[in-house]
């Protein structure tokens, strides 16, 4: 049987310098994987080559069984994946519930043209759009900031609504780089709680954390990332109590 997500033998280079390194892994269906390692371990960049943001210099990634290879995000996406970025991406000038409404993806017959020619059953159309997209805000705690400026809301708010926006897409397996980073106790909290409550939904997250206490609360499985390569995968404890891979991680700071 093949594996759900399934990287093997990806190397990528940024001109002199390989950020990834004969990088493969793989991971089951269901449950929370967190990608641990240093910065500049070529984290953000393997989610850039799973997501179709960067084409490999060699090496496949396959879905379900399914060579990845070569399809551009928006074919990855329909596919089943979706990816947050680090630096959030949002449209700071309006509300929360535009940012989820344009993540949604067009129906059949939703198109400009439609908009001049069909205004009632586009207007209907818009309407199912807010609603599902108000929805989704309150799945993620935001129903009350909807039609807040998304520069009006907090970081941590900001971070939720860009969950929310991964699960506007419907995709089955959420790729979230840094979802606690910056956050102060009780967001992260909230972020945390959410994540685990995405997983009983049935999706399957692997996410890019710094923090080793956000590590040991929400990983089923920790892959430990260094120059490019995985060096690691176990649980969360095997992991964060092996003291050759902290050694890597700290540069010897604990
Ligand atoms: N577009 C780029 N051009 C040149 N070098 C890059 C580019 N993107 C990443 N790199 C380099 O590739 C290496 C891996 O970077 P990457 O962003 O994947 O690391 P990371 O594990 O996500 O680190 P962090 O924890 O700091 O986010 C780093 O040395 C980085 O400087
Ligand atoms: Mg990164």
């Amino acid at each position: 049987m093949s594996a759900y997500l399934e990287i093997a033998g990806v190397n990528h280079s940024f001109g002199g310098l390989q950020a990834l390194n004969d990088c493969g892994f793989a991971i089951a269906e269901g449950g929370i994987a967190c990608l641990v390692g240093p910065n500049g371990a070529g984290k953000t960049t393997i989610f850039n080559v799973i997501t179709g943001f960067l084409r490999p210099d060699t090496g496949h990634v396959a879905f379900r069984g399914r060579p990845l290879d070569g399809l551009t995000p928006q074919a990855i996406v329909r596919a089943g994946i979706a990816r947050s970025f680090q630096n959030l991406r949002l449209f700071a000038d309006l509300t929360a519930c535009d940012n989820v409404m344009l993540a949604l993806p067009e129906r059949a017959g939703e198109t400009p043209f439609g908009a001049l020619f069909r205004p009632f059953a586009t207007a209907r159309a818009d309407r199912r759009r807010r609603g599902d997209a108000l929805q989704l805000l309150d799945h993620v705690g935001l129903a009350a900031r909807a039609a807040d400026r998304v520069r009006n809301l907090s970081y941590g708010e900001q971070k939720l609504l860009t969950i929310a926006r991964l699960l506007a897409t419907g995709a089955e397996l959420l790729l979230l780089d840094e979802p606690a980073s910056g956050l102060a106790s009780g967001a992260l909290d909230q972020v945390m709680a959410l994540l685990r409550r995405l997983r009983g939904e049935g999706k399957t997250l692997l996410v890019v954390e710094h923090n080793t206490r956000v590590v040991q609360q929400i990983a089923d499985e920790v892959l430990f990332l260094h120059q490019g390569h995985l060096l690691a995968q176990g649980s969360p404890a095997q992991i964060i109590a092996d003291p050759a891979l902290a050694e890597i991680y700290f540069g010897g700071a604990l």
